[in-house]
């Protein structure tokens, strides 16, 4: 799995300034003034800092963008990076400008002349996470990456908050790894083992095969993987925290590799199919940070982890199945099979846990792309103060996350010929089809929420805190929110 940076806090040493042969990073305001250790830089650096702060490139900088100086004489570093950042910067602001640090990244470190920066923690997250490279598949060694070390007035307080960090970008690590990975690296045994590994953090981890799956009755499930040679499973890690109260329970698709099965997909960006356990992969990113926090709160993860494959034995169209809940469901089309993955898993999560609510994480439809766009998440709730607590946790972690509506016209879509329902709803409103669903698969009164990721798991390209690839988006939200809720 890929490392992070090592992150870490020091007093403030002048003299250290001159030496370190990596990139010093300063940060300077709307006004120019340099504090302390930036005016140090520009001494040393006879005056380049100034030059560049009364420049017209800084001027055109938006807070957290960043102008480099390369090989400045007077100093041992390989540049000094001047990043535009009032003292009191806003959160996304601070991790914008750590998205800088991470991005530029090289073998030599970064130190960070922080000082009195508010949210310096913040910044140390940001260039925790824009530093990820996923190079596991590549044949030559990794580039290299040094240490971020802070140097900053109170360097004890930096120095606690940075565990918490490290936990939050070690979950969000763990989702990117998943969701890049490809399917013949990541099967479904791969990622249970994955995921069994991380019982040494303190999450009990169980995996259900698929004997428990077939006594259990989730043919739905199931029915998607038959055309596999990877077998079908459902992995459940819990994180005891808390008190004897009920879990929240986070459920996730977790399809390595989505063929349609015989409604087979076309062949061009069948690759990006490799992303279709991003549900998964941020459900299992979420109970790694919790435990490496130890939350105190209970949260319970399942994943069902199936490759959607055609074959001789693979489910037809038209195949009338029956679900754990005892509902028939007909298969009008074998890629919409997500939702036959999470009816399964959500309906066995309410009947074992019972827990306060349940959030279900897909790369459900291509419709909610169509909406909107790599942006926003699909967020649909049967529960207003649920959602309206998520939205807010989203918010705050600036995760676009933009709430979709549900309704009975929705689900009349969804009346089967001969069945109780069927998996499709025709061509319009898909994203909102399949949140309907899901819905059927939720007991009565119970809150839930259901968050359609396909459009923000692996977007086209870099983002501000992820370079193109895997976001881990919801990692950041979901820990929040158990921490703003549950935790308190
Ligand atoms: N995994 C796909 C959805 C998807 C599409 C995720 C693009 C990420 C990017 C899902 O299983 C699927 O195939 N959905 C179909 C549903 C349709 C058959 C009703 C879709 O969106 O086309
Ligand atoms: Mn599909
Ligand atoms: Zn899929």
């Amino acid at each position: 799995m890929t490392d992070m940076p090592q992150l870490s806090a020091a007093a403030l040493d002048l003299d250290a300034i001159a030496t370190f042969t990596g990139r010093v990073v300063v940060f300077v305001g709307e006004d120019g003034k340099l504090d302390q250790a930036a005016r140090r830089v520009n001494r040393l650096t006879k005056g380049a800092l100034e030059r560049c702060v009364a420049g017209d490139a800084f001027s055109k900088l938006k807070p957290g963008d960043s102008v480099s100086l390369a090989y400045p004489t007077g100093v041992a570093a390989t540049g000094v990076q001047v990043i535009r950042l009032e003292r009191r910067p806003s959160v996304a602001q601070a991790r914008k400008a750590g998205g800088a640090i991470g991005k530029g990244l090289g073998k030599g470190g970064a130190l960070v002349l922080a000082g009195t920066l508010n949210h310096a923690a913040e910044v140390a997250l940001g260039a925790a996470l824009r530093a990820y490279r996923y190079s596991e598949m590549r044949s030559e060694e990794a580039p290299e990456q040094g240490d971020i070390t802070c140097m900053v007035s109170k360097p004890d307080d930096l120095t606690a908050a940075l565990s918490g960090i490290e936990a939050l970008a070690g979950g969000v690590y763990f989702t990117r790894d998943l969701v890049n990975k490809p399917a013949n690296v990541l099967t479904t045994q791969t990622f249970a083992d994955l995921l069994e590994a991380n019982a040494k953090l303190g999450l009990k981890v169980e995996v259900l095969e698929e004997p428990d799956l077939e006594k259990l009755g989730m043919n739905l499930l199931l029915g998607v993987g038959v055309g596999s040679e990877t077998p079908t499973k459902v992995v459940v890690m819990e994180w005891n925290g808390g008190g004897d109260e009920p879990p929240l329970a986070l459920i996730g698709k977790g399809v390595v590799f989505d063929t349609g099965g015989i409604s087979l997909k076309p062949g061009a960006g069948m690759e990006d199919m490799t992303m279709d356990m991003g549900g998964a992969g941020v459900v299992s990113g979420v109970m790694q940070a919790l435990a490496a926090r130890k939350a105190k709160a209970n949260v319970v993860g399942l994943v069902g982890l199936v490759e959607n494959m055609p074959d001789g034995r693979a489910q037809r169209p038209g195949d009338v199945v029956t679900s754990m809940k005892g509902d028939t469901v007909e298969v009008i089309n074998t890629d919409a099979e997500g939702r036959l993955v999470l009816a399964d898993v959500m309906w066995y999560a309410a009947d074992r846990f019972k827990p306060v609510g349940m959030i279900d994480l897909a790369t459900l439809t291509g419709a909610i792309i169509v909406a909107l766009g790599h942006e926003n998440a699909g967020v649909f709730s049967n529960d207003d103060a649920f959602c309206a607590a998520f939205l807010k946790a989203a918010e705050a972690e600036d995760e676009g996350a933009w709430r979709m509506p549900l309704g009975e016209g929705y689900k009349k879509l969804l009346k089967s010929d001969i069945a109780d329902v069927k998996n499709i709803g025709g061509r319009w409103g898909g994203s909102v089809t399949a949140a309907e669903f899901l819905h059927r698969f939720v007991p009565e009164d119970m809150p839930w929420i259901h968050l359609d990721i396909a459009g923000v798991a692996k977007p086209l390209g870099e983002t501000t805190l992820a370079p193109k690839g895997a976001t881990g988006w919801g990692v950041l939200a979901l820990d929040r929110m158990i921490r703003d809720t549950y935790e308190g």
